[in-house]
């Protein structure tokens, strides 16, 4: 392919992000509200409870054993007291992305499995997250994210361009086979669409530089956290212990990412990782339950 073709596609796809469906207005309230230091429960519950679909499918969640609590909850307000602000933001994304999801899945192929590693990365970063000292809660929505720029390029092309692109050439990743046909990845894609979404810069970056965490100008550990997130969630399909899984984890080892998971307190070896990874596969237990709360 030219680079002037490859230029087109480039331009055809950025100009598709403005089309992307927007969040629900819900979700940009959210956002704001949460957002600001000043603001209450009850501005958070009157947001919520305005959007039936999503009131539905918060209270259902403050009663999943996930979150630990055997209690009755049948109110938003009740809801919003047992899991606290900074957990609702995350469910409301979570919802959010799911129903974006769900609109496209029968017309999309590979939708279903972008889903699922979406969904995993998400609990491995809350994971991953809480161990670092982050904010586990904005982790989760960073790995639940990282990938939406591949939402962009599914959305954008047929199903044959699309299998074009991903299905030919084993030895290559994802990011150099979009590079390769369309000139940009879906770490760039993704950026500009969680930009136009207004997202804070923590989760831009996030998405943004989630396969070199090194390169990210601020919030490093944003993409840090998902870069392993990331992982784990693909060991999650091929397993820990083969040759795939074995190459998949050994970039944690070496410099650059063992360097910088040490600066952040979490130094790595062969035998911590794998501990670490046998912690979220106890998040991974729980996410076929969880994703049944957000069918509503
Ligand atoms: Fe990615
Ligand atoms: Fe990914």
């Amino acid at each position: 392919m030219t680079d002037s073709s490859k230029k087109k596609i480039a331009i055809q796809l950025i100009g598709q992000v403005n089309e992307f469906p927007p969040l629900p207005n819900v979700v940009s309230r959210v956002l704001q509200v949460t957002a600001d230091p000043e603001s209450d429960f009850e501005a958070l519950a009157r947001i919520v409870e305005a959007d039936i679909g999503f009131a539905t499918a918060i209270v259902k969640l403050a009663n999943s054993p996930f979150f630990g609590r055997s209690r009755q909850v049948s109110s938003i307000s009740h809801a919003l007291a047992v899991l606290g602000m900074d957990e609702v933001r995350s469910l409301v994304l979570a919802k959010a992305m799911f129903d974006t999801f769900s609109r496209f899945r029968d017309k999309k192929e590979g939708l279903n499995s972008l889903w699922k590693h979406s969904f995993y990365s998400a609990l491995a970063a809350q994971v991953i997250g809480a161990k670092m000292g982050g904010d586990a809660s904005a982790l989760f929505v960073a790995g639940l994210i990282h990938d939406i720029g591949k939402l962009v390029i599914f959305f954008s092309l047929s199903n044959e361009s699309v299998q074009k692109i991903y299905g030919k050439s084993e030895k290559l990743d994802d990011s150099k086979k979009e590079i390769a046909f369309l000139g940009l990845n879906h770490e760039d894609m993704g950026r500009l669409l969680v930009k136009s979404w207004l997202f804070p810069d923590c989760l831009q970056l996030a998405v943004g530089y989630h396969h070199s965490p090194e390169s990210a100008p601020s919030h490093q550990l944003y993409p840090l956290v998902v870069r392993l997130a990331d992982t784990f969630a693909l060991l999650n399909v091929v397993g820990m212990e083969g040759e795939e899984g074995a190459a998949l984890c050994l970039p944690f080892l070496d410099p650059p990412l063992a360097d910088l998971f040490a600066a952040h307190g979490l130094p790595l070896n062969a035998v911590t990782l794998k501990e670490l990874y046998q912690d979220v596969q106890k998040a991974f237990e729980q996410a076929d339950d969880l994703v049944s709360l957000l069918y509503v």
